[in-house]
């Protein structure tokens, strides 16, 4: 049975228009818009992790923008629980999804107080009497495993785990059902980054949130999502669950992934799919599938064929036309 979305995204689509001077610096003379987005559909399903995985300029961010309402879409629809989300949302669709950035500093007002950013949030969306501010301030930040003593700091005072959990609890404030955290542990030293993903797997058990998880890299999210879409140049190329998406990969572009995931075994070395070259650009996308530029099983219908994202299997979907062959290139690890 399929479960009802909390976020639906169907069919997204998002162009930047590069005229003028920006045109010009980047060198665009002929093509002067991009597709960052090209028609992608996905579900955020209640209680999960989801975590979106592509590589620098996949379009990760932009989708994540779209979802908070930050950036409208070109075209393609938008749905909270099964009601359109308009492109100008009121207080409340606001309220429920949240984001969470990679710098912290972006969502945290230096010249305040973590005490007087809270309750700055919770006055004004009135989620507690104003007696009962600093109660629910403490209670965010315990949330997050930080103590009152935190209250009267600024956000300088911390260190950059410290600020990422207390926009965390900025986010929790006004009570969401949705995080949309855009690589929240990328900027952070790899010993914090655990405790971070630790945080996230607590938040989604004990608040029954539902979290859209941006990373770089398929190893941050693989003991923390329940599943995983990997974006590739705007589209969105394979999605499964995660246990399955490892085990059985059925996109070439997320074989590489998980082949680049340094291992203690160098057993599998031999039997890697690697990719060659750059990302090609958003302004000139190559015909057929978009990754045969870099395919290692590239075949000549590759360069013809423009293929969707397809069932492959039980909750698993793959836009590739050897998805069924892919075992065939399977690593030994
Ligand atoms: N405001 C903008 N104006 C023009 N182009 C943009 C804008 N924002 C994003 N883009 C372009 O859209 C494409 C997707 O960008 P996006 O930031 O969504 O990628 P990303 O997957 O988040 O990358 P990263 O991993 O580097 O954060 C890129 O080619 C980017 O240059
Ligand atoms: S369709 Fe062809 S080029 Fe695209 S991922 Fe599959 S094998 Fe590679
Ligand atoms: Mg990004």
């Amino acid at each position: 049975m399929t479960v009802p979305a909390v976020l639906r995204v169907s069919n997204i689509s998002k162009s930047y228009h590069l005229g003028g001077t920006l045109g010009s610096v980047l060198g665009v003379t002929r093509q002067n818009s991009l597709t960052a987005l090209d028609c992608v559909s996905l579900d955020l399903r209640p209680g999960e992790i989801l975590a979106l995985v592509g590589e620098s300029g996949s379009g990760k961010s932009t989708l994540a923008k779209i979802l908070v309402g930050s950036v409208s879409a070109s075209s393609g629809e938008l749905d909270y629980r099964g009601a359109a989300l308009p492109t100008k949302r009121g207080k409340d669709a606001t309220r429920r999804i949240q984001m969470v950035f990679q710098d912290p500093y972006s969502s945290l007002n230096p010249r305040l107080t973590v005490g007087a950013i809270l309750a700055e949030l919770l006055w004004l969306h009135r989620i507690v009497p104003r007696k009962s501010l600093r109660e629910e301030s403490i209670r965010l930040l315990n949330l997050v495993g930080m103590q009152e003593d935190a209250l009267d700091a600024y956000p300088s005072q911390f260190s950059g785990g410290q600020r990422q959990r207390i926009a965390i609890a900025r986010a929790l404030a006004v009570r969401p059902d949705v995080l949309i955290a855009d690589e929240p542990v990328s900027a952070l030293d790899v010993s914090v980054q655990a405790t971070i993903l630790d945080l996230f797997a607590t938040l989604r058990l004990e608040l029954g949130l539902s979290i859209l998880f941006v990373a770089h890299n398929l190893a941050v999210v693989q003991h923390l999502s329940q599943r995983v879409a990997v974006m590739y140049l705007g589209r969105v190329v394979e999605v499964a669950e995660t246990e399955e998406l490892f085990a059985n990969p059925r996109h070439p572009y997320t074989r590489a992934l998980i082949d680049s995931i340094p291992r203690m075994s160098a057993a599998s070395v031999n039997r890697e799919l690697v990719l060659e070259g750059e990302p090609p650009s958003p302004f000139d996308v190559p015909s057929g599938c978009r990754f045969h530029p870099r395919c290692p099983v590239a075949v000549a219908a590759c360069r013809e064929v423009d293929p969707s994202l397809k069932s492959v299997a039980l909750e698993h979907e793959s836009a590739c036309l050897r998805a069924f062959e892919l075992a065939e290139f399977a690593p030994a690890h």
